[in-house]
């Protein structure tokens, strides 16, 4: 067997998240300088294969890891997805190492990103890479792990690594972005957790369907306006989508007072549009900027707490531009 690595690249949510859980549809896009790396080595007279995360300071034998572990999942159903039977245990010892640059725990996909590594890397490992539909669906169990109810949009832009309209249990369709447009991602610094977020808006569901499900089917229409001015090339209509779908996040009572002070900052520094993105309460925001704006954007995001801001390009390909 012979070394192996694979890697996988961020993402982040445009439009769409929690109504997504609902049914309606979301836009996602690949952030592609930030990545999740797996590489594994066959281990010369080792006995048992290892994992090291120096990132998260794990360095474990695979055996010990809770069969419900992530990394336990990824791996085991890799292993079953490839036709092999044998346990994990059967297999000649490897050193599988992951290192990851995407942050943890801010929407922007660090688990799935891991997974999707993991599971390129050892299927190619055991000389049976899959395809891509079947990384994503490996990968999708994984996050069920994370989250107990995901969409499966974050595993899908991922595998994929192209810009994703997303609908639960539809086909994946990637789409074109004709005129590349500019976001800054800025991360409020707040671990956020999105099987908290997520379930405490299905509790606010379940208690209240009449108000929650005109906000879900807003969304929807907001989301598809936005798939309309970015396929039209009209990205720069893209702004107030942004606010309106913020507000509507809002009222779901998914944001902060973090996220809402940089949403605040971006507008007030000339951003056309800006929003919470991913699962809320914390975690990540981006604006929607002209290029020769994205400066002064990032500088007022730093000022008003931003711990960490990345400006990227956004266009069809899978290869994106860090800016600043
Ligand atoms: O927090 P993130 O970026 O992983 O996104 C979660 C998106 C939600 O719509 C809130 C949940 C989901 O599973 O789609």
């Amino acid at each position: 067997m012979l070394p192996t690595s694979s890697t996988a690249p961020g993402k982040i949510i445009l439009f769409g998240e929690h109504a997504v859980v609902y049914g309606q549809p979301a836009i996602a896009v690949p952030v592609t300088h930030v990545r999740a790396e797996a590489r594994i080595e066959p281990t010369r007279g080792g006995d048992s294969a290892r994992i090291l995360a120096p990132g998260v300071g794990l360095d474990t034998r695979v055996e010990d890891l809770p069969l419900s572990h992530p990394l336990s999942v990824a791996l085991r159903g890799t292993l079953s997805a490839c036709g092999i039977t044998e346990p994990l245990s059967d297999i000649p010892p490897f050193t599988l190492t992951i290192h990851s640059t995407i942050p943890v725990a801010g929407g922007m996909g660090s688990g799935a990103a891991v997974s999707v590594a993991v599971i390129r890397a050892f299927s190619t490992f055991l000389n049976h890479p899959l395809p891509d539909e079947q990384v994503n669906a490996l990968a999708y169990e994984v996050e069920k792990l994370h989250h107990g109810t995901p969409s499966g949009i974050d595993n899908t832009v991922i595998t994929y690594a192209r810009p994703v309209y997303f609908v639960r249990g539809h086909p994946i369709e990637t789409f074109t972005v004709p005129t590349p447009f500019t976001i800054v991602i800025a991360d409020t610094g707040v671990p956020s957790s999105t099987a908290i977020t997520v379930g405490n808006v299905r509790k606010g569901w379940q208690a209240d369907p009449d108000r929650f499900n005109p906000w879900f089917e807003r969304v929807g229409e907001v989301v598809r306006a936005a798939r309309h001015a970015i396929e039209s090339g009209a990205p720069l209509t893209l702004g107030p989508l942004m606010d309106e779908n913020h507000a509507l996040l809002q009222q779901m009572g998914v944001s902060s007072p973090e996220l809402d002070r940089l949403v605040d900052a971006a507008r007030g520094a000339g951003a056309l549009g800006a929003k919470l993105s991913g699962g809320g309460g914390g975690g990540n925001m981006i604006a929607l900027v002209e290029a020769e704006c994205a400066e002064k954007v990032v500088e007022a995001l730093r000022n008003a707490g931003a711990v960490r801001t990345i400006a990227t390009e956004i266009y069809s390909s899978q290869s994106q531009i860090a800016l600043l």
